[in-house]
């Protein structure tokens, strides 16, 4: 039986857990707080600083891990896979240098320019405001400004959405260089967005089912970023909007970045690519890439994931994906996260929640809650996240709809993710998109 530590304690570590324990692994959990579900799954459990690495390392040696599973992208940027190696454990997520996939937006455009890699926005990577102005006037007035660093999702600001005019995009990259040193400034994209992660072995890549995430935190896309509102992905690991043709040119990007990334560092990437990509009139193009997997997706493609999951982790170690036939189930997946009220701004802190009948074959994913002796409580961030799945997408959706409302308490969830009218829009603007 293999020993993992897994690093993290959210919901995408509860579902890392469960398959790795279904998988037949003994599952040592390094978290900043205890999340019930792993609690109950993990044979080992150790709160601590997750950049602590000192602490982390004492829980490995202790626990005899055969390998790690990282799951967030702050330690992973911060050296906890070089931390773990320097005790000969190998880890299921990248060192430090290739994580800089995720960790420097400016590396990764640099990157896919220098090798000629298809996906690439017209970006320019500023050290001073000398130029940004003009930079901007140049792309129209329709333009990205991203922060040079991991910034917990909030470092991208877009115009006409979080930025109104010019003077707006010069202000918040002047902010940007300020924290960072750096920014990236780029033109951006009209189209339908998607997430197209792949298990990579820093050679082969392979990649899992086509998902769309929901950052808005209400219902119509609106309201402040989230960490992602819920996600779907559909029987035919496709999405409604999708051809073949666009996961044939994100999965082409994504193996070349992998070779390029080895023959820029040395180093080869082993964990998981997780492609950010946008389906436009003129083709697939790239937004950005992590270096982890998604949270929500990972929920939409670990519960139907055919291969025994150890395997899969032991190959992605060994360099050995190409000999492994990775496999899902041919289900639709919905999940929807439950969140506290006033969730992102102000959420309410501290409160009981109780869930009450949750529909039998709902997968129940805990993130920001803990577990009291008075029961369930609220911390401020997104609770508890629900998979329905289905041989339709209609039918997952209707299952997790159906867990979400069974919580009670100051919670509140997306309504629309998943459903036939929210998904007929993305269709829609698809075509009008590309004639
Ligand atoms: N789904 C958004 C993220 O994991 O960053």
């Amino acid at each position: 039986m293999k020993r993992v530590i897994l690093v993290g304690n959210g919901a995408r570590e509860h579902v890392i857990g469960e398959t790795l324990k279904k998988s037949g692994a003994q599952v040592f959990t390094y978290g900043k707080a205890r999340n019930p579900g792993l609690l109950e799954l993990s044979e080992g459990y150790e709160v601590g600083d997750l950049k602590d690495f000192a602490h982390m390392q004492k829980f490995a040696r202790a626990v005899q891990a055969d390998f790690a599973f990282v799951g967030p992208d702050d330690p992973i940027a911060d050296g906890a896979v070089d931390a773990l190696l320097a005790l000969e454990i190998h880890s299921v997520a990248p060192l430090q240098t290739v994580a800089r996939l995720e960790s420097s937006k400016s590396f990764t455009r640099d990157l896919v320019a220098k090798y000629g890699i298809p996906g690439n926005p017209k970006f320019k990577v500023f050290y001073e405001d000398n130029g940004v102005e003009d930079f901007l006037k140049e792309l129209g007035g329709n333009y990205v400004v991203k922060a040079d660093g991991l910034m917990g999702g909030k470092g991208v600001k877009v115009s006409g959405d979080h930025l109104k005019d010019i003077a707006e995009g010069v202000a918040y990259a002047r902010e940007c260089l300020t924290a960072a040193g750096r920014v990236v400034i780029e033109e951006k994209f009209i189209g339908q967005e998607f997430s197209l992660m792949s298990f990579c072995d820093g050679v082969h890549t392979v990649e899992m089912p086509a998902i769309q995430d929901h950052k808005r935190a209400f219902d119509g896309d609106l309201g402040s970023n989230t960490g992602g509102m819920g996600s779907y992905s559909d029987a035919n690991h496709l999405l409604p909007f999708l051809s073949l043709g666009d996961i044939e040119e994100a999965r082409e990007i994504t193996h070349r970045v992998a070779k390029a990334l080895f023959e820029e560092t040395g180093v080869l990437f082993k964990g998981i690519m997780y492609g950010g990509f946008i389906a436009t009139a003129d083709g697939v193009r790239l937004i950005e890439y992590n270096a982890r997997f998604g949270d929500p997706e990972v929920m939409n493609v670990l519960p139907i994931l055919q291969t025994n999951f150890v395997d899969v982790c032991e190959a992605v170690i060994h360099g050995d994906l190409a000999s492994l036939k990775v496999e899902f189930a041919a289900k639709a997946t919905v999940c929807k996260y439950v969140v506290p009220n006033g969730y992102p701004e102000n959420p309410v802190k501290g409160q009981k929640i109780e869930l009450e009948g949750v529909p039998a074959g709902v997968r129940t994913y805990y993130s920001s809650v803990d577990k009291t002796p008075e029961g369930l409580v609220l911390s401020s961030s997104r609770a508890i996240a629900f998979v329905g799945i289905g041989d339709t997408l209609a039918e997952a959706e209707k299952l997790a709809a159906s867990a979400c409302d069974s919580v009670k308490g100051p919670v509140f969830y997306r309504k629309d993710v998943g459903t036939a009218e929210l998904i007929q829009k993305r269709v829609d603007m698809m075509k009008s998109l590309r004639g």
